[in-house]
């Protein structure tokens, strides 16, 4: 049992069945002039325990702030945003969320394994158990011989593994993922994506998956959140119920052909 997990004490969620939950989201930021920027307006939707949800939208549409929100980094201006039942204003065990960024954000000058270790730091776990647990972790994303090397010297598909150990060395309940994958090649991605649904298959967590592109968001994703372009709002939300894989089946590309439809029928604006 993880140290960290025995000693973060939660009340049970109100609604457990919902890892996450947003409700009348509303979001500003100032601008540098002074004026206000609307990036997110009246924004709700639920994340079922267990799922896959991803949220598809064009850039600036508010999905990072959004993520950010999920994360207790921002609050909302209006509205509410809970994890596992709990209001991120109030009381939430934060070590049940991961994090996986848009850059891989690896320090550089430390070797794999510590960079998974990293993420289990602000425990009070021993450091020994730490190197076991992120050499573990590598191992699960197939980088088990790669523990002592330095992020230079790893491929991009390789770094982006490392991440992804990062994210899930901490067993989370919850896994925030914005664009991770899109800077990888097309060919990586893929392998990326048969990766994290296999340990999604595994260990059951929710997660809530950022990307601006529809194909990616068809072959992952239980549900899709579309949003406009900014301020982000609910355009469509649906539920993908095809079997997986589901690159390059039919039924995938024809709802990937139907959701480019309903972009281009929302807005010329849909930019990446
Ligand atoms: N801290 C901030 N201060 C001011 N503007 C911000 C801040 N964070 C994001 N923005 C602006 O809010 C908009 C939405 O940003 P973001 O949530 O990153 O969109 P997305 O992830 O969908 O591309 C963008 O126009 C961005 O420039
Ligand atoms: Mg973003």
């Amino acid at each position: 049992m993880d140290a960290m997990t025995q000693t973060a004490p939660h009340a049970p969620p109100s609604d457990p069945r919902q890892a996450l939950a947003f409700r009348h989201v509303s979001k500003h930021f100032l601008r540098g002039d002074g004026s206000s920027l609307e990036v997110l307006r009246d924004v709700g939707f639920d994340v079922p325990a267990g799922s896959v949800v991803s949220i598809l939208g064009p850039s600036g549409s508010g999905k990072s702030t959004l993520l950010n929100m999920a994360a207790g980094l921002l609050l909302p201006d209006d509205g509410r945003v809970l994890v596992l039942g709990h209001e991120t204003s109030g009381t939430v065990d934060w070590s049940r969320l991961g994090y996986m960024f848009q850059d891989d954000r690896l320090l550089p000058w430390r070797t794999a394994v510590d960079n998974v270790g990293l993420a289990l730091e602000t425990g009070s776990m021993g450091k020994r158990e730490r190197r076991e647990r992120a050499q573990a972790q590598l191992a699960v994303v197939g980088l088990g011989e790669f523990g002592s090397s330095y992020p230079h010297q790893l491929s991009g598909g390789m770094r982006s593994r490392v991440a992804l150990a990062r994210s899930l060395v901490t067993e989370p309940d919850i896994l925030l993922m914005d664009e991770p994958f899109s800077r990888l090649d097309a060919q990586t991605r893929t392998t990326m994506h048969t990766e994290l649904l296999r340990i999604h298959r595994e260990r059951g967590m929710s997660i809530v998956f950022v990307t601006h592109d529809v194909e990616e968001a068809v072959i992952l994703a239980d549900r899709i959140v579309m949003f406009s372009p900014r301020p982000g709002r609910v355009h469509t939300e649906l539920s993908v119920d095809l079997a997986h894989p589901r690159l390059g089946t039919p039924e995938a590309l024809t709802l990937v052909a139907e959701l480019r439809a309903a972009i281009a029928g929302m807005s010329a604006d849909w930019v990446i």
